[in-house]
């Protein structure tokens, strides 16, 4: 199959290359020349584990190329895919489709004949429908078919996502738009999950409703972990019990600092402003949205508390910047709300993170260190907020020495208590009991 990615973001860039790794022939088309001049030279601008070697071998194999230039690449493709941002509007908290239907448009005079249009990208319920419509009003001849396909890869784990689904979710109700997707996932659906086909409508619907529901999990548990500090019992042990029921499922159970990322804050708000719209809220979502976003602020009134109150003058190391591990992505992460407001408290923050330092210098006025060991050297006390493997294996004797008091705020529940009692920390986890 002959495939167009239109945007080569994150899910835009990942699913290109593993495309082009089931055997597809792929061109990647972004409007940025220097990502596409980075890409041709075999560079990945986002940090993602395995994909620069995928990248590179799909290039050498002649299956995957990336241009500027949509002419080219979309007038003999059989399917092209639209994975271009939907960001959160200003103003309303709407997702802004300005890109989906400025690449539709560009699309629409370059597609051939029986070409199959693909939404790739999280758009709100009725977006294909506009697509469709945009398309026919600039190709009314054309037999054009418009499906939704949404993405469900994590970051980080990417690859990983995109090459072992759950399931794959497609929207259409035309067959020869079904036939053109079976065939591009076919390495997959031989192997594994299923492919799973709905309307467009719906398919919409289902991308918005498994982030809110994840969302809506990790708030749960967040809200548990609460009251086990209030009640003196351990949200880690109330996970694993109530995870182990097959209903619930023992997944996004881990209690922290709050959700953040390029995908739940934004969708869970687009969601709730569609709900609203369509006079049929979702006042879960709703609720998962604002505790969330007070959860973030609220972590520093937690580690100020650890501090025995205030942080002024006091020089707080943090570890881990990024919204989780294994990306550089600063997008909505908790430490954007947390280090501000202990530097409003008067805090000298120093911080680092294995990746995500040079997106960070952007948001955010901290001093940098070059490694945790140098972060933590002299400071009041230790914050960890994002939960890279590299600090649960952090030599805590070592960690102790360099503290000049010995607190440890631990918001992703890395440590042991009772191993960073013994070596003499007071420690405080999330939702770790009394
Ligand atoms: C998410 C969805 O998982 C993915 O299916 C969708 O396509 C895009 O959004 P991503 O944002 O990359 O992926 O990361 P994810 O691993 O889901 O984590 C999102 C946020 O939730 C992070 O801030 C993470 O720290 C937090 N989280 C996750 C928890 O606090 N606890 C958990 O148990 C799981």
């Amino acid at each position: 199959m002959r495939l167009v990615m239109v945007g080569a973001g994150y899910v835009g860039l990942v699913s290109g290359v593993c495309f082009a790794d089931f055997g597809h022939d792929v061109v990647c088309v972004d409007k940025d020349p220097a990502k596409i001049a980075r890409l041709k030279n075999g560079e990945v601008p986002i940090f993602e584990p395995g994909l620069d070697t995928m990248l590179e071998a799909n290039m050498r194999a002649g299956r995957l190329s990336f241009t500027t230039d949509l002419t080219e690449a979309a007038r003999d493709a059989d399917a092209i895919f639209i994975a271009v941002g939907t960001p959160t509007r200003r103003g309303d908290g709407h997702a802004d489709l300005t890109y989906v239907y400025e690449a539709t448009r560009e699309i629409a005079v370059l597609a051939a004949e029986n070409a199959v249009i693909v939404t790739k990208s999280t758009v709100p319920v009725g977006t294909g429908d506009e697509v469709e419509r945009i398309l026919r009003e600039i190709r009314p001849g054309a037999n054009i078919s418009v499906v939704s396909n949404p993405e469900f890869l994590r970051e980080g784990a990417a690859i990983e996502d995109f090459k072992r689904p759950d399931r794959i979710v497609i929207g259409t109700d035309s067959d020869h738009a079904r036939y053109v997707m079976t065939e591009i996932y076919r390495p997959l659906y031989i192997n594994q999950g299923p492919l799973l086909f709905v309307s467009r409508r719906t398919s919409e619907l289902i991308k918005y409703a498994a982030n809110a529901f994840l969302a809506m999990k990790i708030t749960f548990i967040n809200e548990m972990a609460d009251l086990c500090e209030k009640l003196d019992a351990d949200v880690q042990d109330v996970a694993r019990g109530i995870g182990l029921d097959n209903r619930i499922g023992a997944k996004f159970l881990h209690a922290g600092p709050g959700y953040g990322g390029s995908c739940f804050p934004k969708d869970t708000l687009a969601l709730v402003k569609t709900a609203q719209d369509a006079n049929s809220p979702t006042r879960l979502i709703e609720t998962v949205v604002e505790v969330n976003s007070r959860r973030k602020k609220r972590m520093a009134e937690k580690i100020i508390a650890a501090c025995g109150g205030s942080v002024a003058g006091k020089r707080i190391a943090v570890l881990g910047l990024a919204f989780k591990p294994n990306t550089d992505d600063m997008r909505d992460a908790p430490s954007l709300d947390i280090i501000p407001a202990l530097q409003a408290a008067g805090a000298e923050v120093i911080a680092y993170d294995p990746e995500s330092m040079e997106q960070a210098r952007q948001v955010l006025n901290v001093g940098f260190a070059e490694g945790p060991y140098d972060c933590i050297e002299g400071a009041d006390a230790l914050v960890i907020i994002t939960e890279w493997n590299a600090f649960r294996a952090l030599d805590l004797k070592r960690v102790k020495a360099s503290l000049k008091s010995p607190v440890v705020v631990d918001l992703r529940n890395i440590y042991r208590p009772q191993e960073m009692k013994a070596l003499g920390f007071t420690y405080h986890g999330i939702g770790r009991g009394a």
